[in-house]
């Protein structure tokens, strides 16, 4: 017994050293973050110890008093031991609601509402994410960008199916479902570039979806805010004024289209779906052959995707409401542009 109890509080000990010695996390990047390290060591010191001590005292057992070769005898009758069992029972129950509690404060603290915080909002759809300011004059963009020690109050909201937004050096996630809005507070605390990824399976691109997050002071984050503002309004006077081509430009990149599918004019890379590079050919000789024109062949494969696969790829990848998502103007923008940068010479 003697033996037992000391190899097991020396694997004990081991095992907790190693435990917390290991680096876990990314950098530290938002307010949360020590706080919830801080939990995480608290769960190791808590759980790392119970797994040690009941293998080392099962593997010890197994070896030590493994019974002798034809030795067919029964073990002694134990019929249960009172104090034993309160003592495994108040334990773990005392281990459990200290965690609860302390799991129960540190969230409560990170959800709290700040003052001054500000909206972004956050849109996932298969297989990238897009944001937008609506209090800053409703810019959008594909990149996360936020100013340090600001506080944030990301709204996260899906048009397909669930995913998952993380931001692993600011810690806190949040699954996107369809119909609600998830809410998520963070406030970064460390200027640099990081990464969203998406945490859910959520079908062939997932791991693809992953987009920039930039942490700026203040003052830059004013100039690129102003900076979009400026450059919204282009887009909105060019879409007016009829600059088709930088319009189509706009929905393919911003809308979604440059996160699965390879454009050089767009300077996009994604292989998910085809590469459109070569499209005005392919529409040509496939509307030939169906009785449309090239736009009408390039308007039915972006409306019913599965209607005109293309070798190699396969149905139900592309999201087939992208006739829903964007405005019948949009589509057409698109489609003239996807015709202009792409076939022979391009
Ligand atoms: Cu979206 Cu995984």
């Amino acid at each position: 017994m003697l033996g037992m109890v000391v190899v097991s509080l020396l694997a004990v000990v081991a095992g907790t050293a190693i435990s917390l010695s290991i680096d876990w996390f990314p950098t530290q990047a938002s307010t949360a973050a020590d706080d919830i390290d801080l939990l995480w060591d608290v769960l190791m010191i808590a759980s790392v110890p119970v797994f040690v001590l009941v293998m080392s005292v099962a593997i010890y057992s197994v070896v030590v008093f493994r019974a002798e070769p034809g030795d067919l005898s029964d073990g002694a009758p134990i019929h249960g031991n009172t104090k034993l069992e309160i003592v495994w029972v108040t334990i773990p129950f005392i281990m459990v609601s200290v965690l609860a509690a302390s799991g129960w404060i540190v969230l409560d603290d990170i959800e709290k509402k700040q003052a001054n915080d500000t909206v972004v909002n956050v849109t996932a759809q298969q297989f990238a994410w897009r944001f937008d300011y609506p209090e800053n004059g409703k810019v959008k963009s594909n990149e996360l960008v936020l100013a340090k020690d600001r506080p944030v109050e990301f709204r996260v909201r899906t048009e397909d199916m669930l995913h998952s937004f993380w931001v692993p050096e600011f810690r806190l996630k949040t699954d996107t479902v369809p119909g609600q809005v998830t809410k998520i507070r963070v406030t970064p605390n460390r200027v640099g570039e990081f990464e969203v990824v998406c945490t859910e399976l959520c079908g062939l691109g997932h791991a693809t979806m992953r987009q920039d997050v930039r942490v700026v002071s203040q003052e830059e984050f004013d100039a690129w805010l102003s900076e979009e503002q400026k450059e919204e309004q282009g887009d909105q006077a060019s879409a007016a004024g009829g600059d088709q081509a930088s319009e189509g430009k706009r929905v393919f990149t911003e809308d979604g289209c440059a996160s699965c599918h390879s454009l050089a004019d767009a300077k996009s890379a994604s292989g998910i779906g085809p590469g459109l590079d070569d499209l005005s050919d392919t529409a040509r000789r496939m509307g030939r052959r169906r009785g449309q024109s090239p736009a009408q062949y390039v308007r039915a494969a972006i409306a019913d995707p599965d209607e005109s696969l293309t070798r190699d790829f396969n149905a139900g990848v592309m999201p087939t409401d992208f006739e829903k998502r964007l405005s019948p103007a949009e589509i057409d923008t698109l489609v003239k542009y996807l015709l202009s940068v792409s076939g022979e010479g391009k």
